[in-house]
């Protein structure tokens, strides 16, 4: 029997369930030091001294003269400092690295800074520094708006957001074979390892990176643990012993990074019968103090930003600029659930403006196969906005619903959203991803750079394998990801660990097969030795971009969806409670159906945090609320039964068909939400949808 479609055991599920798995924290290696970071405490300016406030002969102390290589982290510019040289730009910013056998001996130790303040900037718009900027153009914009007989504008807000993966950032460093060997909380350890030849001036071979098991990422993962290995890196080859650390949740939180705030402003022309003709659209992100990766999530959030509707005449403008809060960086969605609220709440308040009704105005306008984006990337036959619209429609009874709720302390509403899987238009090919597949004498190993970070990686991975080598899912077995062992496949981000990973994979099984030919994995050992199969990404023929002029196929293929929330308002605290939630998604092909719908599960119920939750407030320049009990996720009891439903439209490159979803599922939760706040008459355009905001919003509404 297939693997594919099947839910099989989890490949790493015994070992989480009966406690036999290793997190970084459970590990300790003879001689093990601990270490802990001075932060900045101001959000900007110059440091005069530092001066420890204990006998340092009982510490190891280290600070810029201790880095070995180059004091930066590399990722896509160098501009980000491992340790603060001179000058901070943030609170939390490291400023120098304490190391001690005794664990508890650390929260005592103090360092005196002296500080000579600067004045700090937090407003986006205020921002003396662009980090990126990006202009899409499709078509004539002035010729659109001549067509429009109404032209509808509007701005939508968007704050950040907290990963709060359950295992807070960690890792363990060990001075060893003359170079170093991390060990940790990971979700891309070729990322880490990249960082740490430049910090440590070190040949790659002297660099060895392992993944722990990981308690979840959702993008939390991909740039911090390069700081914080490079810390602990820099304690242990000063000590020549092995340094362990590992952040509490009020660290984890006020230094790591948060979803980008985003300020978006829309300007649509429609046409008289509810056509979209002309839109025009910028967007304004935080980046928070340093570039990290905020050039790709800009990328992400415009290339989404005209939601799945047709246009002809379009104008997509973004930035994303600096200031002094700790950088931004990667957060499930990339920056499309930020633009995809605003373009869904827009949509709401075109249908509102034109009295038409908003299933109605989306059927209108979405995309199509055959239609083009504003990339100018024309849509294959698996493009699904149509489908997952009616399919939601049809199951919530939704034009029944919205009218039984009107006039009530209840609302119904719903977004339509699309999400591209893998990289951005030439990035996988810049990539270059590897995978192997090791023959073993009853099937084969699998050996990707791909992390399990809980999302079910090595499943979906093993299972494509055994299908495509026709041998049984438990006969293959999935290595760790340790860059000394394994390809680089790429990081475990944006939605590609199953159709661009998995695809490589699929590849290598089908050559491996037929190598095999007639003989058993045993007897070809046997008579020709070890068999390992590696592969490369390969670019679909007929995809092309412009990285210069953005035009092209953006993404080799979306996965659509749409949401439709139920919420109440509660009459005296304005407290909105969703009381039901639809996630329809087209995602291609369900390799495993349990793990896909545990995905569009769990990613709902963030995007149900980041609409009315979810508030990272910020007191000079520092997370103020930077713990569990007054950052509030949804438990269970916040979260409403939410009715997933998976629809299939193969993509023709996916491995069995299938696009990527990891990140999908949080993009629609926000507008729909935001939605059904609005059929209750209150015009809300800003999330998170506290009761505070949403009483204003309902003060001044009719
Ligand atoms: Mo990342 S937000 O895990 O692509």
């Amino acid at each position: 029997m297939p693997a594919v479609g099947q839910n099989v055991l989890r490949k790493e599920g015994r070992g989480k369930v009966t406690g036999a798995a290793k997190y970084v924290d459970d590990l300790s290696f003879p001689g093990m030091l601990y270490g802990s970071t001075i932060r900045s405490t101001i959000p900007c300016g110059r440091i005069r001294s530092t001066r420890p406030e204990f006998d340092p002969s009982e510490w190891v102390v280290a600070g810029v003269p201790d880095i070995p290589g180059k004091n930066v982290i590399a990722l896509i510019e160098d501009d980000q400092p491992c340790l603060a040289d001179g000058r901070v730009r943030h609170v939390a910013e490291p400023i120098l690295l304490l190391a001690h056998a005794d664990r508890e001996a650390l929260a005592g130790a103090k360092v005196a800074v002296d500080y000579e303040p600067e004045t700090p900037v937090y407003d986006p718009a205020a921002s003396p520094r662009v980090f990126k900027e990006i202009l899409i153009e499709k078509g004539d914009l002035g010729k659109g708006f001549s067509r429009a007989a109404r032209v509808v504008e509007g701005e939508y807000r968007t704050g950040h957001q907290e990963q709060l993966y359950i295992e807070c950032n960690g890792v363990i460093a060990v001075p060893e074979n003359g170079g170093i060997t991390v060990y940790g909380s990971l979700q891309c350890p070729y990322y880490v390892h990249k960082a740490l030849v430049v910090l440590l001036g070190l040949p790659p071979e002297r660099v060895r990176v392992v993944q722990t098991e990981t308690g979840g990422g959702f993008g939390g993962k991909e740039e911090y643990p390069s700081m914080l290995a490079g810390h602990a890196s820099i304690l242990a080859l000063k000590a020549g012993r092995p340094v362990k650390m590992v952040y509490d949740r009020v660290e984890d939180m006020l230094a790591t990074t948060k979803r980008h705030p985003s300020i978006v402003r829309h300007r649509t022309g429609v046409a008289s019968d509810g056509r979209i003709v002309a839109m025009d659209i910028d967007v304004l992100m935080d980046g928070g103090a340093y570039l990290t990766l905020s050039p790709v999530v800009l990328s992400r959030g415009v290339l989404h930003a005209t939601g799945p509707y047709r246009c002809d005449d379009v104008r997509v403008h973004g930035r994303v600029v600096m200031t002094n809060t700790p950088p931004n960086g990667a957060f499930r969605g990339f920056g499309a659930p930020q633009t995809l609220f605003a373009a869904e709440v827009h949509m709401e308040r075109i249908s509102e403006a034109l009295e038409m009704d908003p299933v109605r105005l989306r059927e209108l306008n979405l995309f199509r196969p055959g239609d083009t984006t504003a990339t100018g990337q024309v849509l294959g036959a698996d493009c699904s906005a149509a489908e997952v619209l009616r399919e939601a429609v049809a199951r919530t009874g939704f034009d029944a619903r919205r009218q039984a709720l009107s006039g009530t302390n209840a609302g119904i509403g719903l977004s339509l959203f699309f999400h591209g899987s893998g990289f951005t238009g030439g990035g996988e090919v810049r990539l270059a991803s590897r995978a192997s597949l090791a023959l073993t004498p009853t099937g084969a190993r699998i050996l990707v750079g791909s992390t399990e970070i809980g999302q079910g990686t090595r499943t979906i991975h093993a299972q494509i394998v055994a299908d495509a080598l026709g041998i049984p899912y438990e006969n293959v077995e999935v290595s760790d990801a340790d860059t000394a062992c394994v390809p680089d496949s790429g990081p475990t981000v944006a939605s590609r660990t199953c159709m661009v990973v998995g695809k490589i994979l699929q590849n290598c099984a089908l050559e491996m097969k037929a190598r095999l030919g007639s003989l058993s994995p045993a007897r070809y050992l046997e008579l020709h030795g070890p068999l390992v199969v590696t592969r490369e990404y390969e670019k679909p023929a007929e995809l092309e971009w412009s990285d210069e002029t953005y035009r092209g196929d953006a993404y080799g293929a979306y996965g659509w969806g749409c949401n439709v929330a139920e919420v109440e308002r509660d009459p005296d605290t304005f407290e909105i409670r969703p009381v039901r939630l639809t996630a329809v998604c087209e995602i291609g092909k369900a390799i495993h159906p349990t793990l896909a719908a545990g995905q569009i599960e769990g990613g709902t119920a963030q995007g149900i945090g980041y609409a009315i939750l979810e508030e990272v407030v910020f007191r000079d320049g520092a997370m103020a609320n930077a713990q569990m009990t007054n950052y509030v996720v949804p438990t269970t009891l916040d979260t409403p039964p939410i009715d997933v439903v998976i629809l299939e439209s193969a993509y023709p490159h996916g491995p069995h068909g299938a696009k990527g979803i990891g990140e999908m599922p949080i993009d629609g939760p926000a507008p729909a939400i935001v939605n059904a706040i609005r059929h209750m008459g209150v015009d809300l355009r800003q999330i998170p949808a506290t009761p505070e905001r949403v009483m204003e919003a309902s003060c001044v509404s009719p």
